[in-house]
């Protein structure tokens, strides 16, 4: 390696890499994403990210990131739940953006379906195509474990957000007692690749998925990152024993 290294999976790969390899791993998965998502957690990702959505609360005239968006999975959450509101109360209408830099997982998204409040972006975490203090709210949900440079990224969704506005991020993270950590190991090394061999016909991309979820930074150290991004009031709720984790905080 000649430059700066990053992780791809257990492998550290130089920087310049990295973007390419992701990029790779989820023009494979596009496809069928949204199906592996669920037999992949037997459905629960759901209910973390209806937990996100109900943390995040939209409401009208919110102007709000998905970013590394996807299919559009929480945008539709937050598009609906604004319009609930909307049609409650009143108020103008919400704006969802999906920002993703992966062309064909915006796609899929939006063959999948739209919402009248949501707009769809090609744009990387690290260079969001959006104005300084635009944003009521920024979302991450299993993006930023992906994203190269993981500082510039939460620099970048301060940049973006209003002063006080809302960061939300949901991330796997580390399982709080050492027998879950072993059955989820044990769980996710054997059976998220034979899935992703049997369904997708690609062992290596759930391979490299399960392996860049064991490198990601524990809660406390990720928390650390994001306070260090420029976030105040920064702190998380465990879901499921802490297999996943939702981190929140306030652009200062
Ligand atoms: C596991 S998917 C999550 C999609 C969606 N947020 C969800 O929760 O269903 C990760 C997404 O991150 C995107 N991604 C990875 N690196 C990115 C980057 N640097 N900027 C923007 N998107 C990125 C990938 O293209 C992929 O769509």
């Amino acid at each position: 390696m000649t430059g700066p290294s990053a992780t791809f999976g257990f492998r550290d790969v130089d920087a310049s890499e990295k973007a390419g390899l992701v990029r790779g791993v989820f023009d494979r998965v596009a496809r069928r994403y949204d199906l592996m998502n669920d037999l992949m957690s037997v459905g629960v990702h759901r209910l973390w990210k209806d937990a996100v959505a109900a943390r995040l609360n939209p409401q009208p005239g919110e102007t709000i990131v998905d970013c590394a968006g996807g299919t559009g999975d929480m945008a539709r959450r937050f598009a609906k739940m604004a319009r609930r509101a909307q049609e409650r109360r009143g108020g103008e209408d919400a704006k969802i953006f999906v920002v993703d830099y992966n062309a064909e997982m915006i796609m899929a998204g939006r063959e999948k379906g739209s919402a009248p409040e949501m707009a769809w972006a090609v744009g990387d975490a690290q260079a969001l195509p959006l104005p300084d203090g635009s944003a009521d709210a920024y979302v991450i949900s299993f993006g930023i474990r992906n994203v190269t440079d993981i500082p510039a990224a939460l620099r970048e969704a301060r940049r973006v957000l209003k002063p006080g506005g809302r960061f939300l991020c949901l991330e796997f993270s580390r399982p709080v007692t050492e027998a879950l950590r072993a059955a989820y190991d044990a769980y996710s090394f054997r059976v998220i690749p034979e899935i992703g061999a049997r369904v997708a016909n690609d062992r290596e991309s759930y391979q490299y998925l399960v392996e860049s979820i064991r490198r990601f930074p524990d809660q406390k150290a990720f928390g650390a990152m994001i306070g260090e991004a420029g976030f105040s009031q920064v702190g998380w709720t465990n879901f499921s024993g802490g297999v996943a984790a939702m981190h929140t905080g306030r652009a200062i």
